[in-house]
């Protein structure tokens, strides 16, 4: 499974990037930054070599497909996010045609996900925190896209987004999930268990009485 960054700050993702495949924004997280949106696009397409999603904000198809042209241009590796709405599926199959890649974001049904496949999202997102939080099973609708995905062999793959804690990376890795977009201090989290704290330590002070 392919793990992503889901941020827009610099320092982030230049600390994680020996680890990561690929990055996920969206306005929120760049709005965060209080720097030009395609400016700090651009720095992170010099810092990690894959996939690094940009949000348009237009929500009619020709004002998306505007701006996905215009974004495309900044990296190879920039990929178009749009909002699963009919206009969005229509700016998604224009731009397949064109050879631009897309992300369909603000996914929460597995129908919705068939959709952007049918019109040939290369990635789809599923907000399972946004799902959970709602009173949902973000990992049900997960589950239903995988075996969608497989019925049919769409080749669209799932980005789990909206982790909230590793639970959700675990869950991901298990069903099989082609990524997970996870927040810098989720990442974190993925590393560290108490054991291996106790473990280190109880090594360390033992090391200590070996005959040097
Ligand atoms: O990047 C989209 C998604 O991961 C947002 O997550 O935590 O705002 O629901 P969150």
């Amino acid at each position: 499974m392919k793990l992503f960054i889901d941020t827009a700050n610099i320092d982030q993702i230049r600390e994680m990037a020996w680890l990561i495949d690929g990055v996920t924004t969206n306005p929120t997280l760049v709005s965060r930054e209080n720097r030009p949106f395609k400016e700090v696009v651009r720095e992170i397409c010099g810092i990690v070599n894959g996939p690094v999603s940009a949000e348009v904000t237009a929500m009619d198809a020709p004002g998306m497909i505007a701006q996905a042209r215009d974004l495309a241009k900044i990296h190879d590796n920039v990929v178009i996010k749009i909002p699963m709405t009919a206009d969005g599926m229509q700016a998604v199959k224009t731009l397949a045609a064109e050879g631009i890649r897309t992300n369909v974001t603000l996914v929460f049904s597995a129908n919705q996900a068939l959709l952007a496949a049918k019109c040939g999202a290369s990635f789809v997102s599923p907000f399972v925190g946004r799902i959970d939080d709602a009173g949902g099973d973000g990992m049900d609708v997960v589950a239903d896209i995988v075996d969608i995905y497989a019925n049919y062999g769409f080749t669209t793959e799932i980005i789990v987004a909206s982790v909230r804690h590793p639970h959700h990376v675990l869950e991901a890795a298990l069903l099989g999930a082609d990524i997970a977009t996870v927040p810098y201090a989720v990442l974190q989290k993925l590393f560290n268990h108490p054991l291996t704290d106790v473990g280190i330590d109880r090594f360390l002070k033992d090391w200590e009485k070996v005959p040097k």
